[in-house]
C-alpha cells in the first residue's frame, strides 16, 4: 500500500503541510465548538516519517471541506467549504441541501427509495467511461477541449474522476450542463486553474478521498493520475496556493474590506462573473453581475412585479434589489436560472460590508463588462453583449440578432424571418 510514496517527494512535502493542520486543530476545534471548523491553513513543519493513503484521504477531506468535522459544521448551520470549493455546488451529505450539481454521495434509488440500490460516485465513475456519450465526446473533442486542451481519454473510473477536475467539459453529466448548450458546457470550474487552482497532488488527494470514502481500501488515485497523464506524479515543482489564514470565528464580510476581498471570502466568484473583480472571471452558475444595467430592468419586469404582488419581493430601487438578491435570494429568481443562490448570506455580512459590495455591483454595467470581454451566459434572456454591429455577418444575421434583442427570445425572432429575407434581398441588390 505504501509503495506509491517512494517517488513522492512532493506528496511528502504537501502531506507534512496538511498534517500539521490536522494535528494542531483537531483539539482546538473540539475545545471551541462554536468556532468555525476550518483552521488557518498555515504550515507548521512536523516530522512525519511516512505518509499513508489514509493521510492523503484526510488531506482530500481538508481540501474539500476545510474541516475534519463537516457534519458538525452543517449541524451548526455553517458551510463546510474548503479551498477546493466542491460543496458549494455538490452534495456530500444527506443533511446538505444542494442539488444544483450532481450528488457526490450515494443516494437511495430515486424511484423506489431503495437503500440497497444506492450508487456511489465511485461506482458511477466506472459507468461514465462506458457511456456512449463519452465516446461521442471523445470524437467531438478529438482536437482538444477548448479551455483545457485535453482530449477526453479516461479509461477507468478513477481516471474519469481525475479528468473531471482538469476538464469538466470533457464529459458533462446529462441535465447538468449550462442551459442552452445541449449539455456540452459544464458550469464547473477547471480545478487546477485560477481561482481554485489546486495542484496535481491536491487533486489526487481529493480523488483519494472520494474513492476511499465510497470503497474503503480502494487506493488507486496515484496510479490513475499517472496512467491518465503518462508521467510520474510529483516530477514538476508544484507551488501550492495557500489560503490566507482565516481569523477564528465565523466568516463575515466587513466594511473595512475591498469588494475583491469580500467576493473572495464569500465565494461569489464560484458562480458569478463580476467586472472589476479579478477573481470573478469564470463563474457560470449565476448571471453576469452588472447590476447597474440589470437591476433597474429586473424591477421593471412583469415577473418581478408579480412577485411584489404576491408579497414575496419588495425592492423599489436597484440598491434594494441587489440587497434583496443577496440576503433573501428566493424572493425573486432571475428568469432562466434555478433558485441556486446560497441562502445563508444574511448571516455573513455586516451592514457596512454589504454596502461596500453593493456599491461595486451597482457600478457595473454592460459597458464595464464589455470592456473586460465578459459576456452573459447563453441562458440569460437578455442575450449576448456582443453587439450585432460586431457580428461576423452583418446583414441577415443582424436582423435576427436585433429581433432577439427586441422580442427577448428566440421563438419570437423566428417570427421576423421575413425581415431576414428582406435584409438578404437588399444586400444582393
Ligand atoms: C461552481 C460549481 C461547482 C464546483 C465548485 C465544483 N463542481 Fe463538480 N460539477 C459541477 C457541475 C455543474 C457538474 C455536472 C456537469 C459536468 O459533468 O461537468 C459537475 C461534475 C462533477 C463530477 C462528475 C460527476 C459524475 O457523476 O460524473 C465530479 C467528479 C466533480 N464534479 C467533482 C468536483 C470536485 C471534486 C470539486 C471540488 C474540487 C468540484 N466538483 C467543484 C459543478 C461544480
Ligand atoms: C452557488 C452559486 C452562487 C453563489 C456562491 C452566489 N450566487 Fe448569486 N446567484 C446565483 C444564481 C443561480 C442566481 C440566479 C437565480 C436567482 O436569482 O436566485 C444568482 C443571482 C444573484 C443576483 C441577482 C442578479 C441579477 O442580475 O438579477 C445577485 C445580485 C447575486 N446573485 C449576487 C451574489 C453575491 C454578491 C454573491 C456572494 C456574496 C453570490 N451571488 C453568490 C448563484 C450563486
Amino acid at each position: 500500500m505504501r509503495r506509491q510514496f517512494v517517488n513522492g517527494s512532493v506528496i511528502l512535502k504537501v502531506a507534512l503541510w496538511y498534517c500539521a493542520i490536522l494535528g494542531g486543530f483537531a483539539g482546538y476545534t473540539n475545545w471551541l465548538p462554536q468556532i468555525r471548523g476550518d483552521a488557518p491553513e498555515a504550515a507548521v513543519a512536523v516530522d512525519v516519517s511516512n505518509v499513508t493513503p489514509e493521510m492523503l484521504q484526510e488531506m482530500g477531506e481538508s481540501i474539500i471541506y476545510g474541516s475534519h468535522d463537516p457534519l458538525g459544521m452543517l449541524q451548526r448551520g455553517e458551510g463546510p467549504i474548503g479551498k477546493g470549493q466542491c460543496p458549494l455546488c455538490h452534495r456530500f451529505f444527506m443533511e446538505q441541501k444542494a442539488d444544483r450539481c450532481p450528488n457526490l454521495i450515494a443516494l437511495p434509488n430515486p424511484e423506489t427509495g431503495d437503500e440497497g440500490l444506492k450508487v456511489t460516485e465511485e461506482q458511477r465513475s466506472h459507468d461514465r467511461v462506458k457511456d456512449p456519450r463519452y465516446k461521442e465526446a471523445m470524437e467531438r473533442m478529438a482536437d482538444g477541449e477548448e479551455n483545457s486542451g485535453i482530449v477526453p481519454h479516461a479509461e477507468t473510473g478513477g481516471q474519469y474522476l481525475i479528468e473531471s477536475e482538469y476538464c469538466p467539459n470533457c464529459f458533462v453529466v446529462m441535465g447538468f450542463g449550462l442551459k442552452g448548450t445541449n449539455d456540452t458546457v459544464s458550469p464547473m470550474p477547471i480545478i487546477n486553474k485560477p481561482p481554485i487552482q489546486l495542484v496535481d497532488t491536491e487533486i489526487v488527494a481529493v480523488v483519494s478521498y472520494l474513492q476511499m470514502r465510497d470503497d474503503p481500501g480502494k487506493f488507486t488515485a496515484i496510479e490513475d493520475w499517472e496512467a491518465y497523464w503518462g508521467k510520474t506524479l510529483g516530477e514538476g515543482e508544484e507551488e501550492i496556493k495557500e489560503e490566507a489564514p482565516a481569523a477564528p470565528g465565523p466568516k463575515v464580510a466587513l466594511g473595512s474590506e475591498t469588494p475583491e476581498e469580500i467576493v473572495t471570502k464569500m465565494t461569489c466568484y464560484a458562480c458569478h462573473k463580476i467586472p472589476g473583480i479579478e477573481v470573478a472571471k469564470t463563474g457560470m452558475v449565476g448571471p453576469l453581475l452588472i447590476e447597474g444595467s440589470s437591476a433597474p430592468h429586473r424591477i421593471a419586469s412583469a415577473e418581478y412585479k408579480a412577485r411584489v404582488k404576491e408579497g414575496l419581493a419588495s425592492a423599489t430601487t436597484p440598491r434594494e434589489y441587489i440587497i434583496e438578491s443577496i440576503i433573501s435570494p428566493g424572493a425573486f429568481v432571475v428568469p432562466g436560472f434555478a433558485d441556486d443562490m446560497l441562502k445563508d448570506f444574511k448571516h455573513k455580512f455586516t451592514v457596512s460590508g454589504l454596502d461596500v459590495l453593493v456599491d461595486h455591483l451597482l457600478a457595473q454595467t454592460e459597458e464595464t463588462a464589455i470592456a473586460e470581454g465578459l459576456d452573459r451566459l447563453p441562458n440569460e434572456k437578455e442575450g449576448s453583449l456582443v453587439k450585432p454591429a460586431e457580428a461576423k455577418i452583418d446583414n441577415g444575421e443582424k436582423t435576427v440578432k436585433k429581433s432577439i434583442e427586441e422580442f427577448g427570445d428566440e421563438q419570437d425572432a423566428h417570427l421576423s424571418i421575413a425581415g431576414l429575407e428582406n435584409a438578404h434581398a437588399k444586400s444582393f441588390n
